[in-house]
């Protein structure tokens, strides 16, 4: 099939001729890593490594860090927040390279989980510099925070409150602690992924009165040191205006209170979106911190402020490269193409409708006047990574896709489902190729088969 005999009405909601393409042209190179470079031929590296020949080296799907990228956006974090008040939040990536790096680049880090903890200690990251969050954390993930000596452990309900109290007087230690409260900011961004309504499942709600006696019951229980605040109110948010809000209902809170100056921390947490797509924009870190910090102190709030971004650290950091494996029209309908992953390593336009771009490595500049929805290998109709792609006319089975800021909560969310090995992951710096995370083998996928 030749490219220029395609049709362009697509499987999807949109149609239109090629010139009618919203967004049809070459790929927005902001949406590319940092140190992303094209020849004269349109072929894209990133710190000088060319992508198609990585696809060729690794396999694909496979996912490719830019690594000075992602210390770029911890050093700017460090800086703007100062030192040891910004931490990485490791959920949006997690590998021991990324935990050594983010150690590396002078950041603290917030993990979730035991599993999480165990990462980071196995990576040799100082336990006084994590700080443990979790929903529901069980009575084994304090003992291990605990024991290993965390530097900070999130509160998030008066049940955990209780289960910590009891933990610590058992392994005679006394925490730091800091309570998590939802001032009521309704950030936009999509629901799942917005966590800070007065109806919230986290923390204490401050405007019940709970957030109140939550403070109270640390500090009236002795086995606890209550250092600071903290609140999240969600992900993927491009604004700033909900951050400043959320750090003014802070400090009215913060200074309602007994002793205000004895809170010596402030977590405004992470949330800082990205552009995923031609035509977004999103604040920098920079930007973002200086907001905070600005709207800390006309606040009133004298207490070091911290926070813990993850997705603004990595998420434009990573390419995921993909191999194009058959291509399907419906005439009259639109035109399908299929790669060799999907869903199960990038849930996120299932999950929370997201949108992405896609180009052809081998062709940065092309024009991307076609119309086309990349779907993945699942046996599910829900797996399309993006509806209505802009995608280059000559694009053929067996080019290798290129999806652009695919470097948070995509290999973090992978699963096996259909027994689908996990992509490879490499960072890049200098002209070297260095693997990270390894691809998942057919063994691999049955070692907990009993
Ligand atoms: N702090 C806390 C307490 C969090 O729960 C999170 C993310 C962060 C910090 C980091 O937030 P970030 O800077 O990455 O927005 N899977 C979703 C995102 C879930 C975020 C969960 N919490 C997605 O793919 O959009």
């Amino acid at each position: 099939m030749t490219g220029q005999s395609r049709a362009n009405p697509p499987i999807g909601s949109s149609s239109g001729k090629p010139a009618d393409l919203p967004g049809a042209g070459p790929l927005p190179l902001d949406l590319l890593p940092d140190s992303a470079q094209f020849g004269r031929d349109g072929r894209l590296s990133v710190a000088a490594c060319d992508l198609v020949d990585l696809a060729g080296e690794f396999g694909t799907p496979l996912v490719v860090y830019d690594e000075d990228h992602i210390r770029a956006r911890c050093r700017d974090a460090v800086e703007v927040f100062g030192d040891d008040a910004a931490a990485y939040a490791v959920k949006a990536f997690t590998c021991r390279a990324m935990i050594r790096l983010a150690h590396e680049e002078g950041m603290l880090l917030n993990v979730a989980t035991g599993g999480e903890l165990h990462a980071a200690l196995s990576a040799d990251f100082p336990a006084d510099r994590v700080v443990m969050h979790g929903s529901n954390k069980s009575r084994r993930e304090l003992a291990d925070a605990l024991r290993a000596g965390v530097g900070r452990i999130v509160v998030e309900g008066f049940d955990e409150l209780s289960l910590l109290d009891h933990v610590a007087r058992d392994l005679r230690c006394r925490p730091s602690v800091l309570v998590r409260v939802t001032p009521d900011v309704r950030p936009p961004t999509h629901p799942y992924i917005s966590t800070s309504g007065a109806d919230s499942r986290f923390g204490f709600t401050i405007s019940s009165g709970a957030a109140e006696r939550a403070v109270k019951q640390a500090r009236a229980s002795g086995s606890m040191n209550l250092v600071g605040i903290h609140a999240h109110i969600g992900s993927q948010i491009l604004e700033l205006d909900p951050f400043r809000q959320t750090v003014a209902a802070l400090g009215d809170f913060i200074n309602s209170l007994d002793r205000p100056d004895e809170l010596e921390e402030l977590w405004v947490g992470g949330g800082l979106g990205v552009a995923y797509e031609a035509g977004q924009q999103a604040p920098s870190i920079s930007q973002w911190g200086s907001s905070i910090l600005s709207a800390a102190t006309a606040a009133g709030i004298n207490g070091r402020v911290c926070a813990e971004p993850g997705r603004s650290v990595v998420a434009q950091a990573a390419v995921a490269l993909y191999t194009v494996g058959t291509v399907k029209e419906v005439p009259g309908l639109g035109t399908y193409v299929a790669v060799d992953g999907g869903l199960t390593d990038n849930p996120r336009p299932a999950m929370y409708g997201s949108r992405y771009e896609a180009f052809l490595p081998r062709s940065v500049v092309t024009e991307r006047d076609w119309n086309a929805t990349v779907i993945g290998k699942l046996c599910e109709s829900g797996d399309v990574l993006i509806r209505d792609a802009h995608l280059p006319h000559d694009l053929e089975v067996g080019d290798v896709l290129g999806i652009p800021v695919a470097g948070a909560y995509s290999y973090a969310m992978a699963s096996n489902y259909i027994k689908m090995p996990r992509p490879a992951v490499v960072f890049v710096r200098d002209g070297e190729s260095r693997p990270v995370i390894r691809r998942e083998t057919y063994e691999d996928l049955l070692r907990l088969d009993l």
